[in-house]
């Protein structure tokens, strides 16, 4: 029997957890926890340090908004096992956790939750960034499969562990990301079984890497004595889109995977950056694996930690690993086309003080012509929020991090931005783009050592600009505009679009800006997405233990936010202990699919199928009764 490390903590606290940092006691504090709830909302508009909200700056134009573009019944917060959308909506399963991409494999199997071979015949667990592509005539679905709940997808086991070598494969192809064809029936999305479109890729799946960091002696490993190729991707957080075509995967808490047989081995200071040590988070992949033994391979977790560029249109692509957009803790990748043509891609590192990144591509996008190139040849910056609202994207480049290579920077790219002072940020989670201006959006989930401990690179957290409370529960969503309109230009200046809090409990900052009420509030919004009307969808990670600092909030959920007003309305909510990420529409804006992540992660849902039935990770369809387009 294979012996797993017992660790089973929250994703989000493995790294604290495990590699415990000192408390911060000794740099200056701002003293927003002591202000206020009125004071912070008035003070919004001249106090540029904590800077703020709808409304009070330049940023809002207010006035300007005719009319509510919100036309729904907010639904209220409650703890229900299901899915709620507003009276006049409806929703359906399009896929879940298991089910078969093939007819040779079997329907799930809700005792044993399948075996190695099944999963890998199958759609992956915990689904979350995701994307519909339209092409051929055909409707191709790619959604990411970021990890599986041990206590679920082995709740067949005394010990809800892998226990054995088949366990192990079932949990690497849990991972990855699915694609499938859809096709509706009577009026119903479902996937289309043996499609040639249809495509596991998992923790074992051959790709490509590429860029500046490609042939480095840090990706040099023994099975690949060259440093240009990679064996699978896993931890597939959020995702992105190219316009010529591809799907983004992107690669998040990818250091739970590896530990050490040897106890005396050191990980470097580059491995304790990126959270890789001698423990992993049970998934026991070592133990049948050895690339995941850091004892034993150490260049291996610099191969993974990337933007994965996937062509959903030929199952037998390569995938291409893309090293330009450096390596940390990828949440989504959203990219726009600049005037120039260029091509920009906005990326969050989500950890707790960890930073925001931009990349511009060297070449330009041009329609129909040859745009590999254009994710692998560029420029990476990080950015720094200063007081007044402004902001800079710093340029990473030996000169500028005094780091020996461009491929370096694009290996140890938290490292480079520490160097050049980057503002450690409250878990960048996803960025999403304004479909009709200049204006970008990064939803900045929580931070509870804001204020309090500094990240894993020693930097300091402290309270001000866009992260402006101290023990972050809530989170914030922050807003840049270029300057010039221009996504090339290296300033900007920014305010909060929303600062989430719980004004039933706190008359102070905690209790959120004014655009949270006790009919919409939430906490730790995580997912964002822009639909074509340039309303924002705002998906939530958060507790949803409904009481005390939480109480009135509920299941996670997703809400629709009005940039120009500011207005947010609750427009879902999910079953117990799920998270809601994923978003994406069809081409003709008619359905929503939405993603439901890990439903009864402590043991508490059925969620889809009800009864006694094991719970599933599944991506919904939901659209307006009347057929008429939902965003
Ligand atoms: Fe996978 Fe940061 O969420
Ligand atoms: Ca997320
Ligand atoms: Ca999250
Ligand atoms: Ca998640």
């Amino acid at each position: 029997m294979i012996k797993a490390h017992s660790i089973n903590v929250p994703l989000s606290e493995f790294d604290d957890v495990t590699y415990s940092r000192p408390q911060q006691t000794d740099f200056e504090q701002l003293s927003e926890c002591a202000m206020s709830r009125r004071d912070f909302l008035e003070k919004s508009i001249a106090f540029g340090a904590s800077a703020f909200v709808m409304g009070s700056t330049a940023l809002s134009p207010i006035a300007a908004h005719a009319g509510n573009k919100l036309e729904f019944d907010p639904v209220s917060a409650n703890s229900l096992d299901t899915v709620t959308v507003p009276k006049g909506y409806s929703w359906n399963i399009v896929a879940r956790w298991g089910d078969p991409l093939w007819s040779k494999g079997p329907e799930f199997d809700h005792e044993t939750r399948g075996t190695g071979a099944s999963q890998e015949l199958a759609v992956g667990d915990n689904n979350d960034g995701m994307a519909f592509f339209h092409n051929q005539g055909k409707n191709i679905f790619a959604v990411n499969n970021e990890y599986v709940n041990r206590n679920i997808i082995y709740g067949n086991r005394k010990t809800e562990s892998p226990e054995n070598a088949d366990d192990v494969r079932k949990g690497k192809a849990g991972h990855g990301v699915s694609v499938f064809e859809l096709t509706q029936v009577n009026n119903k999305w479902e996937i289309v079984k043996d499609s040639p479109f249809n495509r596991r890729i998992t923790a074992d799946t051959p790709m490509e890497l590429t860029g500046p960091a490609r042939g480095h002696d840090l990706l040099k490993t023994e099975a690949d004595p060259e440093g240009i190729q990679s064996i699978g991707t896993w931890n597939n957080c959020g995702n992105g889109r190219t316009p010529w075509g591809t799907y983004l995967t992107c690669e998040e808490n990818f250091n739970g995977y590896f530990s050490s047989s040897d106890d005396s081995y050191e990980p470097t200071p580059e491995m304790k950056r990126y959270g890789v040590g001698k423990k992993d988070r049970g998934y026991a992949w070592s133990m049948v694996d050895q690339r995941f033994d850091i004892s034993k391979h150490p260049n291996e977790s610099n191969r993974v930690g990337y933007v994965v560029e996937i062509d959903p249109m030929d199952s037998t692509s390569t995938p291409k690993k893309r090293t330009a957009l450096g390596r940390f803790k990828h949440e989504n990748a959203e990219l726009v086309v600049a005037k120039s043509g260029q091509v920009v891609v906005y990326m969050g590192d989500d950890e707790r003080g960890e930073f925001l990144y931009k990349y511009i591509s060297s070449g330009t996008f041009k329609v129909g012509g040859d745009n590999s190139s254009l994710l692998e040849k560029g420029t990476l910056y990080v950015a720094k929020f200063a007081d007044g609202m402004r902001g800079d994207w710093l340029e990473l480049t030996p000169q500028t991090t005094g780091m020996k290579s461009q491929a370096e920077i694009c290996i140890h790219t938290r490292i480079a931005a520490s160097a050049v002072g980057a503002t450690t940020m409250d878990r960048p989670e996803w960025v999403a783009a304004h479909p009709h201006k200049a204006e970008v959006y990064c939803a900045l989930t929580n931070n509870k050592n804001r204020g309090k401990k500094p990240n894993k690179g020693g930097d300091t957290t402290p309270v001000g600009g866009p992260n402006s409370r101290k023990a972050n529960n809530y989170g914030q969503i922050v807003r840049w505009r270029p300057d010039n309109g221009d996504h090339l230009s290296k300033t900007f200046e920014w305010d909060l679009f929303v600062i989430a809090g719980n004004p039933t409990v706190h008359s102070d900052v905690y209790g959120g800006s004014k655009n949270i009420t006790t009919e919409n509030m939430f906490n730790s919004p995580d997912g964002l997405g822009f639909d074509s009307k340039g309303l924002l969808w705002i998906q939530t990670d958060g507790k949803y233990s409904n009481k005390d600092d939480f109480a009135g909030m509920g299941n996670n959920q997703m809400l629709v936010g009005d940039p120009a007003s500011g207005e947010i309305k609750r427009f879902m909510v999910g079953p117990k202990e799920c998270e809601i990420t994923g978003i994406t529409w069809s081409p003709d804006y008619k359905t929503v699919f939405v993603g439901i992540q890990h439903p009864g992660e402590k043991g508490n849902s059925h969620f889809p199928e009800g009864g006694k039935s094991t719970p599933r990770s599944s991506v919904i369809a939901i659209s307006r009764d009347d057929g008429t387009p939902i965003g």
